[in-house]
């Protein structure tokens, strides 16, 4: 085997401004519509893949505990399979990741983990880092995850389903004020909602067919560094998707209370002259979009509310890291 066969890498999570909800080729796991996104400097995984000729089968462990080796399996024989048409015949691994995302609390750790894994073993296996296949098998994790290879602002593109860098995270200094609300899994994956709202939800055509639009103002925001009309198109794009999710059967209401609460404090912040614009996910917690000096008064006026458990402060971050060959 080729060396160098240990790596380790870091991954941001990364936070949709135009939202992706539904598949076009739910085996290639290829988006219904592209999307745009902000990865953040953190929380994030920080993931080591060492290929070792003397394991039987893979093996993984999340922070510092043994954990289920399927989770990470179809990855690691991806870029296995990938590896050996290229020449290298690679052993199998195993993997030690560390998740800085708070524990069960519900906040997609799954992009900056995947990103992270591929970025380790793309890195042990000694492949070429600018291969686009890396995308695609990141995309293997889930549908966000080849987003947090990149830093800053990033499009991912439905057609081919790969990934492009529009602005750098030092372009703009914005911040993400993560508004935790209720902790604990969501009830509901994300590639089962999607699956559901395809197939049930009325306006999921009109989601696709109008989405195309949303993309454009929003990159034409970024690059006119228009925070107001950027937060615009934000808050336009999580409410579409949701009235989406709603209106299928069954309905999908991932917001509690705490979400509605956290919306109006937005609102409120914004007749005060605040720029501060809302973003949810497949979960009940509010992403709040703002300038780096307004920052620690959104955070600190949100921690108020009721139901809000925990806020982080994030600022735009890095793609997917090689720390050591
Ligand atoms: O990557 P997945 O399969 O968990 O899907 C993510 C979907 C949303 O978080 C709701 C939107 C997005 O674009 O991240």
């Amino acid at each position: 085997m080729q060396q160098p066969h240990r790596a380790i890498a870091q991954a941001g999570i990364n936070v949709a401004l135009i939202k992706y909800w539904g598949k076009r080729d739910a085996e290639l796991n290829l988006p219904a519509v592209s999307s745009l996104s902000l990865t953040l400097d953190a929380p994030g995984t920080r993931t080591e893949v060492i290929f070792d000729s003397a394991l039987s089968h893979h093996q993984f462990q999340l922070n510092g505990v043994e954990a289920d080796a399927g989770r990470v399996q179809p990855i690691l024989d991806a870029v296995r399979q990938h590896a050996g048409s290229h020449g290298i015949p690679l052993p199998h691994a195993r993997v030690n990741s560390e998740n800085t995302v708070p524990t069960a609390a519900g906040l997609a750790s799954s992009a900056s983990g995947f990103a992270a894994l591929v970025a380790a073993a793309w890195a042990a296996a000694g492949l070429d880092p600018e291969d686009p296949h890396k995308a695609e098998l990141t995309r293997i994790g889930s549908g966000s995850a080849p987003r947090s290879l990149l830093g800053g602002f990033v499009v991912l593109d439905k057609v081919e389903g790969q990934i492009r860098q529009i602005a750098t995270p030092e372009a703009w200094p914005l911040r993400m004020v993560l508004c935790l609300t209720e902790k604990g899994p969501k009830k509901i994956s994300s590639r089962v909602g999607m699956e559901s709202s395809a197939r049930t939800s009325p306006y999921f055509a009109s989601w696709v067919s109008s989405h195309e639009a949303d993309m454009q103002a929003a990159e034409a925001a970024i690059n006119a560094r228009d925070l107001d009309t950027l937060g615009e198109m934000m808050e336009h794009s999580t409410l579409k998707m949701h009235a989406c999710m709603m209106a299928g059967r069954p309905p999908l209401i991932y917001w509690r209370s705490a979400t509605l609460a956290a919306m109006e404090q937005v609102h409120q912040l914004r007749e005060q002259g605040v720029s501060a614009w809302y973003t949810m996910d497949a979960g009940p917690h509010v992403k709040v979009l703002c300038a780096a000096e307004d920052a620690e008064h959104i955070a600190s006026t949100l921690k108020a509310v009721p139901g809000v458990s925990e806020v982080l402060v994030a600022a735009p971050g890095p793609g997917a890291q090689v720390e050591t060959c």
